[in-house]
């Protein structure tokens, strides 16, 4: 434990929708964070957090991402944009995060990550968690639902969203709900945690 009761967290995604709101929630609880990515000048400021980068997944022998993470205890991993090379990507942040003695990694899939999924995104994403499931590092998958605000940027004039899946139904989800979610999970510290190993799923209604 770094300062008062709470461990030091790295959180990455911090300049996106899903990372800043956790990373906002963390600072909140007091936590002290390691906001880390590939443009630190556009990380929030808040208070007990280090801004730390540039560090991307990409990086190829991780030496940055190494450096930003030193010193924390959690990492919550948020996933990546699609590259065709996701895989890869997070792979380096984990054993960037084992190098330098995280703890336990938070990874942020994608409901219905499965080897067999129609959509590209749940395959990409299985194959991060299986990877995590194979490092030997404590983890805890919290596969997030389709956000709420993703239709409407997919929908066409007439408000039609074509995608690869049949018809049928989805639990939408908002960014708020899946970061209040992510935090309770960060904040369950100690050397054990009943998420340790677990796949939680975060839908909406
Ligand atoms: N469940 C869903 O419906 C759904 C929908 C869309 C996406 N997703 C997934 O959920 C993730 C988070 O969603 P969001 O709404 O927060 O997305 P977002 O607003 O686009 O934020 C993505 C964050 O990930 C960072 N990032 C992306 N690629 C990276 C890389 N190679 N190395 C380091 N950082 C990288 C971005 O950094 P920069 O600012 O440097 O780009 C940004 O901070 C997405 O990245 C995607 O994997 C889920």
């Amino acid at each position: 434990m770094s300062e008062g009761n709470h461990a030091t967290v790295a959180v990455t995604g911090v300049t996106g929708a899903l990372g800043s709101r956790i990373a906002s929630r963390l600072a909140d609880h007091g936590v002290p964070q390691l906001l880390v990515g590939r443009s630190p000048d556009r990380m929030p400021e808040l208070p007990g957090a280090q801004r730390r980068g540039p560090a991307a997944y990409a990086d190829a022998d991780a030496s940055d991402m190494r450096k930003a993470l030193k010193g924390a205890s959690t990492l919550i991993l948020v996933s990546g944009h699609r590259t065709g090379r996701r895989l890869e990507e997070h792979a380096t942040a984990v054993e960037a995060a084992i190098a330098v003695g995280v703890d336990r990694v938070l990874y942020v899939s994608l409901v219905s990550a499965s080897p067999t999924a129609t959509y590209l995104n749940a395959r990409d994403q299985w194959l991060t968690e299986q990877f995590l499931a194979g490092a030997g590092i404590r983890h805890t998958v919290l596969r997030s639902g389709f956000y709420t605000s993703t239709p409407a940027a997919l929908a066409n004039e007439e408000f039609v969203v074509n995608g690869p899946g049949s018809t049928g139904r989805a639990a939408f989800v908002t960014h708020e709900d899946i970061a209040d979610v992510i935090t309770a999970v960060a904040l369950d510290e100690g050397p054990r945690s009943e998420h340790d190993g677990a796949t939680l799923e975060i839908t909406g209604p």
